[in-house]
């Protein structure tokens, strides 16, 4: 056991995680516990639901990190946590329990925001990104370009106006009648199917934005036009050119925002990431390690050694917010 480490607990959304990574970014530990069938029966994730199971999910999360890690508590010197954005009841499990251990052991707390940690899975060992970088965030709450200076920060050049890509993918597998999370299904499923059996709608808006939701309405009225029997033939087509058309809009944007502000780097981060044709699409970009893609900790930890610390015992009075 190499010591000291950094604990990362990560509680935003229906991933309870813990993970142990060193000061120089080297992942000890990262687990995380999906919630996601709990949520799948209701199509998405169910706010009251995902905080009781942090509650239960938390602890043994902890100790399965330890063990991997074959640490203990005391190693830990600084505790990160996600504060937000995220749903606030699911962030309050993760900031209460964080503040609980760093404060029975007088360690410094770091307030973690949850973008900023997905920014930080890029700097992890073993092939950590430096900046100067563009980066595309696409999750199931934000779909950003960021221009990234230093591992700090970033400064948002584009957001979408509407829907998230990650909410995009699920709203679209919802209409294709198609399991939570719909980001995995879609890719799955769109391996069988033609990308150009149906034309979907790539918003074009102004400046470095996004824009999802009317491409979301060409998939519900391109479904409600089709008989029973045909949408179960077509599924497979469907998702594969809904897939194409949202991989195309975040592709487009990235491309045309790296040419105009002279990026020489372009790295591709969060749950949409994971996304085998956006992936492909942009062959020359950096894109998160498949494992640090969807919510987890380790990202957690990272933004940690980058963020302030805020220095027993002042965090007790720290609030977790939903919104950024
Ligand atoms: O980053 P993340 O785990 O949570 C948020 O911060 O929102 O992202 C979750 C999102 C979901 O919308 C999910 O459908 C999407 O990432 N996702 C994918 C894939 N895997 C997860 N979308 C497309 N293709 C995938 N393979
Ligand atoms: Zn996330």
């Amino acid at each position: 056991m190499v010591s000291p480490v950094i604990l990362g607990v990560e509680t935003s959304c229906d991933e309870t995680a813990a993970a142990l990574v060193t000061h120089d970014g080297r992942i000890l530990a990262n687990v995380v516990s999906s919630q996601a069938q709990l949520h799948a029966r209701f199509g998405g994730v169910v706010p009251e639901i995902a905080s009781r199971h942090h509650l239960e999910l938390l602890l043994p999360v902890l100790r399965q990190a330890l063990d991997e890690a074959e640490a203990s508590l005391d190693d830990v010197d600084t505790v990160g946590v996600t504060v937000g954005p995220g749903l606030i009841g699911a962030l309050l499990v993760g900031t209460a329990a964080a503040k609980a251990l760093a404060w029975a052991r007088r360690l410094p707390l770091v307030p973690v925001d949850h973008l900023h940690g997905h920014v930080a899975s890029l700097y992890l060992e073993p092939d950590p990104l430096e900046p100067p970088f563009l980066c595309l965030l696409a999750s199931g709450g934000h779909t950003m370009l960021l221009d990234v200076e230093d591992e700090g920060g970033y400064t948002v050049v584009g957001t979408t106006l509407d829907d998230a890509a990650g909410e995009a993918f699920d709203k679209g597998a919802r209409l294709l009648g198609l399991g939570y999370p719909g980001g995995v299904e879609i890719d799955r499923l769109s391996r069988e199917g033609d990308p150009e059996a149906f034309s979907f709608p790539v918003a074009r808006v102004g400046g470095y934005d996004f824009s999802f939701s009317g491409l979301k309405t060409a998939l519900l009225y391109t479904v409600r036009d089709l008989a029973p029997d045909e949408l179960e033939r077509r599924r497979a087509d469907l998702a594969a050119s809904y897939q194409r058309a949202i991989v195309r809009a975040l592709v487009e944007r990235t491309r045309g925002a790296a040419e105009s502000l002279g990026a020489e780097r372009v790295a591709v981060v969060g749950g949409v990431a994971a996304n085998s044709e956006l992936r492909a699409s942009l062959p020359d970009a950096v894109a998160a390690p498949l494992a640090l893609c969807t919510d987890n900790a380790a990202m957690i930890a990272s933004a940690a050694r980058y963020a302030e610390a805020i220095q027993f015992p002042h965090y007790l009075a720290l609030d977790a917010y939903a919104s950024a």
